[in-house]
């Protein structure tokens, strides 16, 4: 066996009366690229944020090369060697990109008290360069990039301290292909130079293929490590959730039946960017899935759809005529949209679980200008249970939450409103497979309901399994459309995409 780089001895932390370690012990060796899994909540953020210097444990000890380890911050545990790149956005949005990377190591550059700014953005010119994302420019205010540059800065910046320990927390779902691609090389070049990453996904397959040894946590406890001739999807899942999971993951279904009521329909509906003279019809009772590369404009096509960007040519028209020109006419008229870009658009962060699901739903909830407060607390509770929405009460703030966990308050506020219409924009982003599957059979009770429902995913799987119909973009345009059924594979689908 390799020599240890870190290890962690009997870790506790508790957040409140929730224990998110309980006496966690962890080793990782040089040349390992170490996955973590296990549920929503189980604690792998908790872990790795401790490891990085960005949370206290209650109590236990590190150790990094054999010396005690016990980092008193985020750049203490950099200037060590431990990077992490964090589950949420880890970048602050009204610096610039050059000034995020170098966040606290300004000194570097500073002569005579003062910042060259000239010197800053070159080094960090050569930073982006380094790991492969030569189209990100770092002069420019961060809050100008799109959530996929942004983590791709994040990498830029946990990169640049040459790290011996670099830990990825979900960071793969907000990557489209080509910056899936830059990170793996980024995990690779770890490896072959024996250093050594941590790796949290909640894609199976993913961890199966970047890792070459993979540990499970549940609820706090260290359930097992397996070596790479050890990985078995059934074994790995079992251990994450205590029992064997059984039923589809997807619908089973290919009669395909949508009602012929047309309940939206885009018209040579065109935006400011991306998206171009796209038509379609969505049914009542249909799961049209929209999919395509990452900049093929699925996700602009979504923002289009509920009224959040404005169409520059075209429409989006309802059946009753009324055409959706802003996010509000969309709420009014029953239509519920979750965001890609989770901490930003689709959450309250400081608000409670029980206030972000009722928001959608306030006018349902409103008699005569108060809001029935007992009806409020049994539509929460409802959603927490549906969902298994894992936190102390309804009344927590969602932003003490695991990120599945937000994302789990984000799918139940728009559920629970009794939309019509849902917009879906990788809505199973970051939750866990047994969640996952809780997510479409709602999907799925809901279509049969009458609910409409467009589902937009970079997973192609999740798309063919459970369209009725799909529509591929392709540099904004549709180019391809497949009906639902059993013979259809991702290779008849990945033809039309690239
Ligand atoms: N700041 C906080 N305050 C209160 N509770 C917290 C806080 N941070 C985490 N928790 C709780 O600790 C537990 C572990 O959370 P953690 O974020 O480590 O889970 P995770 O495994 O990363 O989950 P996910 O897959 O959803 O990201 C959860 O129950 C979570 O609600
Ligand atoms: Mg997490």
């Amino acid at each position: 066996m390799s020599e240890v780089l870190l290890s962690v001895k009997g870790i506790c932390k508790r957040f409140g009366p929730t224990v998110a370690l309980k006496d966690v012990d962890f080793t990782l060796r040089r040349g390992e690229v170490h996955g973590l899994i296990g549920e929503n909540g189980s604690g792998k953020s908790t872990l790795t944020s401790i490891i990085a210097g960005i949370r206290k444990a209650d109590s236990g000890e590190m150790q990094k090369d054999g010396a005690p380890y016990s980092p008193q911050s985020a750049v203490d545990a950099q200037s060590q060697g431990v990077s992490m790149i964090v589950q949420e956005m880890g970048t602050a949005p009204d610096i610039t990109v050059a000034e995020n990377i170098f966040l606290g190591k300004e000194k570097r550059f500073t002569r005579n008290g003062l910042v060259s700014k000239k010197e800053l953005n070159a080094e960090a010119r050569k930073v982006l360069d380094n790991i492969g994302a030569a189209n990100i420019p770092e002069s420019v205010p961060t809050f100008t990039l799109n959530l996929e540059e942004r983590k791709l800065v994040e990498l830029a910046k946990a990169m640049y301290e040459e790290p011996d320990v670099l830990i990825v927390d979900e960071t793969t779902t907000a990557l489209s292909h080509d910056g899936r691609e830059l990170l793996y090389a980024a995990i690779e070049k770890m490896r072959s130079e024996s250093k050594g990453v941590i790796f949290i996904s909640h894609d199976l397959e993913e961890l199966m293929s970047v890792c070459n040894i993979m540990t499970v946590l549940r609820d706090g406890d260290i359930i097992g490590t397996l070596t790479k001739e050890e990985f078995d999807e059934a074994t790995i899942k079992a251990m994450m959730v205590g029992r064997e999971l059984t039923g589809s993951y997807y619908r089973s279904d290919y009669d395909g039946k949508v009602e012929d009521e047309v309940v939206l329909r885009a018209v040579h509906l065109t935006g400011a960017e991306l998206v171009e003279d796209v038509n379609f019809e969505l049914h009542r009772g249909e799961i049209l899935g929209f999919g395509g590369l990452a900049n093929g404009g699925i996700h602009e096509l979504g923002r289009l759809l509920f009224g959040i960007d404005p169409a520059i040519v075209g429409s989006v028209l309802l059946a009753d005529g009324t055409e959706v020109k802003d996010a509000s006419t969309a709420v009014k008229k029953r239509m519920g949209y979750v965001s890609k870009n989770r901490d930003e658009e689709a959450i309250m962060v400081h608000a409670s679980i029980r206030n972000n699901i009722a928001l959608p739903s306030l006018s349902k909830l409103t008699r005569r200008g108060l809001v029935a407060a007992g009806k409020e607390r049994e539509l929460a509770k409802q959603a927490i249970s549906t969902l298994e929405v894992k936190c102390q009460s309804m009344e927590q703030l969602t932003r003490y939450l695991s990120g599945g966990n937000k994302q789990k308050v984000v799918f139940g506020k728009w559920i629970c409103n009794e939309s019509h219409i849902l917009i879906l924009d990788c809505p199973t982003r970051g939750v866990d497979v047994g969640v996952k599957q809780a997510m479409y059979r709602l999907m799925y009770d809901l279509k049969c309901a009458g609910c409409s429902i467009i589902l937009i995913s970079e997973e192609l799987p999740e798309l063919i399994g459970m369209s009725d119909r799909l529509l591929i973009l392709k540099n904004g345009k549709i180019n391809g459309e497949f009906i639902r059924s059993p013979e259809l594979s991702e290779r008849d689908v990945i033809h039309a995409m690239i």
